[in-house]
């Protein structure tokens, strides 16, 4: 187990790009082994997750080639030049690889095996298993398909409408990949919309899809078409240093080449109800994802309520928003966020737990966190949990301590942020 330590900083300025956005590095992928022809990716995160998922493609037939350090080229096999894969599919600690390949792989003409670690172990998977099921899919596992390892024998699928139970893009993303290969039209709807990247790159690959409020729409037997795809930086991992210029009041940060997608973009909506002063420049649109620049700065920060139509917008910066309301005047109260009990760990509690060890009052709610501010903040020895935001968000809260910080477990952060201890060391 690796170890990190943060210490208190002096204000700064900075301009810095972040690594290639997780959930678009996954989907190029994907999409690209799906494809008839060459996509090439740039920009491409070669974190341990998106390895995760073209392992798995691998397995399956498709040819992977790594052009340079952030560039592949994924020579595409076409949804039915899938091969039986010989051995399990790994997908290591990668929520979005397994679901998303739950869907792909209900339609085949083969049986696969897929499992992952011990947080993918403990992660549900009937959340999509259900809907996949009522479209014609044979999927088995431990607790009835609840949980991990999962065999799924490919058959053939029929369209549904669904209306999900819960706002979650790897759910919707699962049920319109197999809705590729299923017969007719197959509709997902959710509570509120989600990060919609499956839905702007299925397009760019050529495929019509049919978006409403809070939902899309797709037809089976559509084919996909190779293309580029250019992956901006990472708004969730933008986030941790968007959030150290907040820790250190003085400070202005840049970021640029960051991807600007609206449906990821509540974090900057909650930073500006904070006080934060927050310059959003975009630049460019590739694969149909706005990208451009973020610039935050901030004197004094002031507590905030989140919940409703802005979760799924920032779902995955939660962690780093608490770290940050520790130091904001005020009661920030974050509800409607269940959710945070099903990822990486169970983010409502690692969150509190972590930042209670630094002397901050947060109080756990069934669905979302209380945090009390402002609090100084003392040094300690935490622990990621082996959940990459976790180890980060804590990293970012040691800037703002007055002894150093350890966070144990820091290899996680290698799941989404190769380079994320360099890039705060530049700090
Ligand atoms: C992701 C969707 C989100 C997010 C995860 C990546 C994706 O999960 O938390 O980090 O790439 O589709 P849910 O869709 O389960 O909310």
């Amino acid at each position: 187990m690796s170890t990190l330590t943060s210490n208190r900083i002096k204000p700064f300025r900075k301009v810095i790009t972040v690594p290639g956005d997780k959930s678009i590095s996954h989907r190029a992928i994907m999409f690209g082994s799906l494809a008839k022809g060459i996509t090439t990716v740039e920009g491409f995160l070669p974190g341990a997750d998106c390895l995760s998922t073209i392992a798995c493609f691998e397995k399956l037939g498709v040819q992977v080639e790594k052009t340079s350090a952030t560039s592949v080229r994924v020579i595409g096999k076409s949804i039915d030049g899938l091969q039986a894969p010989i051995s399990t599919l790994d997908v290591g600690n990668s929520g979005t690889t397994i679901r998303l390949m739950m869907g792909i792989l209900a339609g085949t003409s083969f049986t696969s095996i897929l499992e992952g670690d011990a947080s993918i172990g403990r992660r549900p998977m009937d959340r999509v298993a259900k809907p996949l099921r009522m479209m014609g899919a044979k999927i088995s596992g431990k607790e009835n398909g609840k949980f991990t390892p999962l065999t799924i024998k490919g058959t053939p699928l029929q369209g549904i409408i669904y209306e999900s139970p819960v706002s979650s893009a790897q759910v919707k993303s699962a049920i319109l990949l197999a809705g590729l290969s299923a017969s007719g039209k197959t509709t997902v709807l959710e509570p509120t919309t989600s990060r919609d990247h499956t839905e702007r790159m299925l397009s760019a690959f050529g495929v019509q899809v049919e978006r409403f409020n809070n939902g899309a729409s797709i037809e089976g037997g559509q084919e996909l078409t190779a293309t580029k795809v250019i992956v901006p930086g990472d708004i969730s991992s933008a986030a941790f240093f968007l959030a150290a210029a907040l820790m250190v009041p003085g400070s202005t940060i840049t970021i640029e080449n960051v991807g600007l997608n609206p449906t990821r973009t509540g974090i900057i909506d909650v930073f500006k109800a904070m006080g934060a002063q927050v310059t959003v420049e975009k630049q460019q649109e590739s694969s149909g994802e706005p990208i451009g620049s973020i610039t935050i700065t901030c004197e004094e920060l002031k507590g905030v309520e989140i919940g409703g139509d802005l979760i799924p917008r920032l779902i995955d910066e939660i962690p780093i928003i608490a770290v940050v309301a520790t130091q904001a005047k005020g009661k920030t109260v974050i509800r409607d966020a269940a959710e945070l009990k099903v990822k990486e760990t169970n983010r409502i509690s690692t969150t509190a737990n972590e930042l209670r060890k630094l002397g901050a009052q947060v109080e756990e709610t069934e669905d979302g966190l209380i945090i009390e501010g402002k609090t100084p903040l003392r040094g300690a020895i935490c622990s990621s949990y082996g959940d990459h935001r976790i180890g980060m968000a804590m990293a970012i809260a040691g800037l703002a301590a007055d002894e150093p910080v350890v966070v144990d477990g820091s290899e996680a952060i290698q799941v989404s942020f190769p380079g994320f201890y360099e890039l705060l060391k530049q700090l």
